[in-house]
């Protein structure tokens, strides 16, 4: 016997029960991002390699070796599943020349894939929402992008998602820092571990980000960023604080974030939560004001960030937040070959006035069917018999006696079902 197929490991199906759950996320996630003006993009899951290690950075994790590149076999060229949603979009931005005439405010929803050791809150499959602008040089942006994750959460019904802060400062001031903290690295040549030797003169700032306890004594010891910025800059983080400050959002300043993409200056965030183990980041980003002209375009600042679906989705479902999705409204069961031929009219004629219909498929007795239409949560069977359909006639049956809805069957015309129906859950909206 041959062996079933399964899902690639850390690619995962999501099933109709929590499904339905990304649906409620996805809802609310999309009438958050109008109530700011976002518009949305679609963006390619593939695209040239090169863009990824370019924009990403050569020395980083996910471009050193968590990316899915392949050649493609017919015609050679070096392609990659997208790891994230930064560097495809700037890509389209300049292509399309989105941002010559003014600023501009977009949104994507997708996959992304990573070739990450699978755990808990982390996939090599994974759904990010995200958000990027593009135009706007001042802090304003930065922070109105951070009071937006305060909002989401907050209509998501979640808390305790705390919010990191942090600065990286310009090219400029990132290199005098970096000299000083080569230099404090080298005299500690003992305490780094194999990863931060081998980034010691490639990504030493990344050093600051690890995790190895061994090592934290002299990464809290180090030079910090901060004392190595200019006016510009510290005012520019001192104007995103101002407005966290005015609209009473809590953050912490972690001098150790610098995430782990190549692309940021000034301003860097996460929002982080305890409460789902190890992988507690649910959103991060910052300011990319270099990356445009890095990738062939005009000069043009910008900032975004992006939040992983699955987090927050087991976030929603551990706080119970989101609403249990409801039956539709109607089962339609139907027996005899008159009553079979009149049916699917009587589906689409309700489905025309904007009620929901399951129609009863594959036969059965009354008595299977009926027992289906009360397992499918339906608010009312429409059941139709040759009695029925002889005189043009259904039977409207309440399934959810005692809930509110009234505890009545009767007959009624094919043309006046879709009228009662409605008028039952104006009856019933007036009860609650
Ligand atoms: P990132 O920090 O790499 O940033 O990813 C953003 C979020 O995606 C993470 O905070 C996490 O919630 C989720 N995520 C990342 N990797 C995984 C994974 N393997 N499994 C599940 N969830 C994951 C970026 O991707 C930037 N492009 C964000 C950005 C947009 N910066 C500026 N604009």
């Amino acid at each position: 016997m041959s062996q079933n197929i399964q899902s690639v490991r850390g690619m995962n199906d999501i099933l109709p029960e929590e499904a339905e759950f990304w649906e409620v996320f996805e809802e609310t996630v999309r009438s958050w991002l109008r109530s700011y003006g976002y518009r949305p993009i679609r963006l390619p899951i593939v695209e040239p390699t090169p863009l990824f290690s370019r924009a990403i950075g050569e020395v980083t994790d996910i471009v050193e070796k968590e990316m899915y590149s392949f050649t493609d076999s017919l015609n050679g060229e070096q392609l990659t599943l997208r790891p994230e949603g930064t560097a495809g979009c700037v890509r389209a931005v300049i292509q399309h020349k989105l941002a010559a005439q003014q600023p501009l405010r977009l949104y994507y929803v997708g996959q992304m894939f990573r070739h990450e050791r699978p755990q808990k809150g982390r996939y090599r499959q994974f759904n990010q929402v995200g958000v990027e602008s593009f135009g706007f040089t001042g802090p304003d942006i930065d922070a109105e992008q951070i009071l937006m994750g305060a909002r989401l959460w907050d209509d998501l019904g979640l808390e305790g998602i705390g919010l990191q802060l942090n600065t990286l400062g310009q090219p400029a001031e990132r290199a005098s820092h970096r000299a000083e903290l080569i230099a404090y690295f080298e005299k500690h040549q003992e305490l780094l571990d194999e990863d931060a030797r081998r980034r010691l003169y490639t990504n030493p700032l990344r050093i600051l980000d690890s995790k190895n306890p061994t090592m934290q004594e002299m990464i809290t010891e180090a030079p910090q960023l901060m004392s190595h910025l200019g006016a510009e800059s510290m005012a520019h983080f001192e104007g995103v604080q101002q407005v966290l400050r005015d609209t009473g959002i809590p953050y912490v300043i972690n001098p150790r974030l610098v995430r782990g993409l190549d692309y940021y200056n000034l301003t860097v965030f996460e929002w982080v939560t305890d409460r789902l183990g190890a992988q507690g980041t649910v959103c991060a980003g910052g300011r990319y004001d270099g990356l445009v002209e890095q990738l062939g375009g005009k000069p043009t600042p910008a900032c975004g960030f992006a939040m992983g679906v699955e987090r927050l989705v087991a976030l929603v479902r551990e706080s119970g937040g989101a609403p249990e999705t409801e039956g539709v409204d109607v089962y339609l069961v139907h027996q005899g070959e008159a009553a079979s031929r009149l049916a699917p009219r009587v589906a689409e004629n309700l489905r025309d006035r904007g009620i929901d219909v399951l129609f009863n498929c594959g036969g059965g007795s009354f008595k299977s069917q009926m027992k289906k239409a009360d397992a499918s949560g339906a608010t009312f069977a429409v059941i139709i018999g040759d009695d029925e359909a002889s005189v043009g006639e259904v039977t409207l049956k309440s399934l959810r006696a005692g809930e509110g809805v009234r505890n009545e069957q009767k007959r009624v015309g094919v043309d006046d079902v879709a009228d009662e129906i409605m008028d039952s859950f104006l009856d019933l909206e007036e009860e609650a």
